[in-house]
């Protein structure tokens, strides 16, 4: 009955074979790191470490990451702005931008790895040599091409075999998001209404679940709607539209009077205020972003006269104050979704910068989606390719 952000269409990419790997292996990597906090787009550099890592140590397992995607959480952790911190590594260093031998910060909070050796005490019924793991430890560092994590910061992909690669690395941030948001604060059933913001995002919408869905308006607008509309999403209304006061009666017409009890929202601003003027009685107002970087103000009327329960929610919080089982069961949940087409992927795009680039070049690669993603260019996913 959900769907993710019916959007966009995932490539299938080739599965990768599975090295061999002798137990003794030293291998080389490329990592992009940063070494001091600030702006993604001339702090970052690609380093290329020789002799990265030894056999992984006991309870970890050496991970060769096969995509790993960049979310907008990710400007924030490196402007050092974002509440959940990386560490840096000292057996890591900068090299080449003139403040060479200092200890770096590995970027990258989300990422799909395929396990390629196994530490001490790792029991077969935990993980095996060739499954894909996804890594559930915040800033783990995942713009990385292999490195050693212990088992208990990631999580097997359930029924791997049946997702692509993109599938699978976007399976932890995104999806987990939007499902629990539909799921943990209204009991919605079949023929309820959610209104929602950055609803071109890869965030959102739901199939037997009505949405009013919000965008920016643009010049391809026509185009973006019905592209929404073909995915699922029941009206799509610019911020404009919405603040024609004429928008209320056909908002009405639309929901025939219903309640609308859900509202989502990764945007702020005033665009959030008019949202949430249309929610209806004992509604939900959830806030899961800032994307227009706006403080958020709602009237006091809307908590006396119309019970107005405002919440803000944060995956990351959920993954550290849930178990395991919970996570695997949700895990398995989104898995299931996928297959089922209930819940897409976002449109990507793959940017390659591993052994086939220099380390001047995949520099080059990163900082440019960076500076793309700063304009407001990219509508698709960048998932980062370090093989
Ligand atoms: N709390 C959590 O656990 C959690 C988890 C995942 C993501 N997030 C947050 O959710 C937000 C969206 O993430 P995403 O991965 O879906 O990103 P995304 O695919 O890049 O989408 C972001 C959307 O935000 C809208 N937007 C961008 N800049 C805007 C602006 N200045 N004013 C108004 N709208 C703007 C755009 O929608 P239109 O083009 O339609 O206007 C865009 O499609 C981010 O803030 C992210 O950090 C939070």
């Amino acid at each position: 009955m959900f769907t993710l952000r019916a959007a966009r269409v995932s490539a299938r990419l080739p599965r990768p074979a599975l090295r061999s790997f002798s137990s003794s292996r030293i291998c080389s990597g490329r990592a992009i790191v940063y070494s001091e906090n600030g702006d993604p787009s001339t702090v970052l550099e690609a380093v290329t470490y020789p002799n990265l890592f030894s056999p992984p140590p006991p309870s970890s397992a050496h991970i060769r990451f096969l995509l790993s995607p960049i979310n907008p959480a990710d400007v924030n952790v490196v402007e050092g702005v974002y509440p959940s911190k990386p560490t840096k590594t000292g057996a890591l260093t900068t090299q080449g931008k003139g403040s060479e031998g200092q200890p770096v910060f590995v970027g990258g909070n989300e990422g799909l790895g395929q396990v390629v050796a196994l530490g001490e005490g790792v029991k077969e019924d935990t993980l095996k040599v060739g499954d894909w793991v996804v890594v559930t430890k915040q800033q783990s560092g995942t713009w990385m091409s292999e490195r050693h994590i212990p088992v208990a910061d990631v999580a097997r992909v359930p029924n791997a075999e049946k997702l692509t690669e993109a599938q699978a690395a976007t399976l932890t941030v995104n999806p987990p998001t939007a499902y629990n948001m539909l799921h943990d604060f209204v009991d919605l059933k079949q023929g309820d209404w959610v209104i929602q913001n950055g609803a071109n995002s890869a965030i959102a919408a739901a199939k037997g679940i009505n949405t009013i869905n919000l965008v920016r308006n643009r010049d391809n607008i026509g185009e973006l709607k019905s592209s929404l509309e073909k995915l699922g999403a029941t009206h799509v209304l610019t911020y404009d539209e919405l603040a024609d006061k004429s928008v209320r009666e056909k908002i009405k017409g639309w929901t025939q009077g219903k309640d609308i009890r859900l509202g989502l929202n990764c945007v702020g601003g005033k665009e959030t205020t008019l949202m949430a003027r249309y929610l209806g009685k004992n509604a939900h107002l959830v806030s899961y972003g800032a994307m227009s970087k706006q403080p958020l103000s709602l009237p006091t009327s809307l908590f006396i006269f119309k019970n107005l329960t405002a919440h803000g929610f944060w995956q990351s919080e959920w993954y550290k104050t849930r178990s395991a089982a919970d996570r695997d069961t949700l895990m398995k949940t989104l898995v299931e979704y996928i297959v089922e087409k209930k819940l897409d992927t976002p449109e990507i795009e793959v940017v390659k910068v591993g052994k086939d680039r220099t380390d001047a070049q995949a520099s080059e690669a990163v900082t440019g989606v960076f500076k793309g993603l700063a304009e407001g260019k990219y509508g698709k996913k960048v998932l980062l390719n370090l093989e």
